[in-house]
């Protein structure tokens, strides 16, 4: 089964409203059709941006998908500050990304908070951009391969199936993260493979056979090609080179 690409730019911190709109009017202006039959892309701003975007989106019939950074495991209630699926949902959110590393860091989320997360994602029928990887240390142990497996068990506990059908996986190495370091394409591609025999086994072939996994850290135009030749890499989460319009639509670009 052919998987299409998905392209998704996490802007992380970056960018208020005003800039939001002129990016995606520029992303607009630079991915044409030919790309959007090729290729999913995503943007996937902060929430004070989210509103603006799928204006945007909407009123001028883009192709162009977003999501969000994060979302509450409640649907409402006193919980200041917080933002939840149900809200993501109303704005046409396809994707919110959950379980990424700055997360886990700065933030304490653990893997069970990660589940809660992903099941509350599922509910409101967004799809979970599930971020997955080692830091520098485990891979220097090499246990990078049981830590992803593991985060992954825990992420997924108690989804259905059914369910594993609307998840993405994004393989994020913490050592590549803003660091210019890009894992090697075999890298990228060997750690792919496990989690897709992983989700083969638990959820069934045909799921892990349709399971988009994507590859992010320091990943550039320069080298999405050599990534995107894994058999089972299936796009690229993108931070800092997804800021600049110019750069992001060269990376969405990969297959022309
Ligand atoms: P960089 O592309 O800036 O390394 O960030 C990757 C990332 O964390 C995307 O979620």
């Amino acid at each position: 089964m052919s998987r299409k690409p998905l392209i998704a730019g996490n802007w992380k911190m970056n960018l208020n409203h005003l800039e939001a709109i002129a990016v995606v009017q520029k992303l607009a202006f630079l991915i044409d059709d030919k790309d959007f039959e090729a290729v999913d892309v995503a943007v996937i701003p902060p929430f004070t941006d989210i509103r603006s975007v799928q204006t945007l989106i909407d009123g001028d019939r883009l192709r162009l998908l977003f999501g969000a950074q994060d979302l509450s495991p409640k649907n409402s209630g006193a919980f200041t500050g917080d933002i939840s699926g149900v809200m993501l949902a109303k704005l046409g959110c396809t994707f919110v990304i959950v379980g990424h590393s700055e997360r886990r860091e700065h933030h304490n989320e653990d893997d069970s908070i990660v589940n809660s997360k992903v099941k509350a994602a599922l509910a409101n029928g967004i799809s979970p951009i599930l971020c997955v990887g080692e830091s520098a240390a485990i891979r220097a142990e090499n246990g990078e391969v049981a830590h992803v497996i593991s985060q992954l068990k825990a992420a997924l506990s108690g989804i259905t199936p059914a369910q594993v059908k609307k998840i993405v996986i994004a393989y994020e190495p913490i050592w590549a993260i803003g660091t210019g370091n890009v894992a090697t394409p075999e890298d990228a591609q060997s750690m792919a493979q496990a989690i897709r025999a992983q989700i083969s086994k638990s959820a069934g072939a045909e799921i892990g056979e349709r399971l988009r996994i994507l590859y992010g850290g320091s990943v550039k135009s320069g080298t999405i090609r050599e990534i995107m030749a894994g058999a089972d890499v299936d796009g690229a989460l993108v931070g800092g080179a997804s800021l600049e319009p110019e750069e992001f639509a060269r990376i969405a670009k990969f297959h022309r």
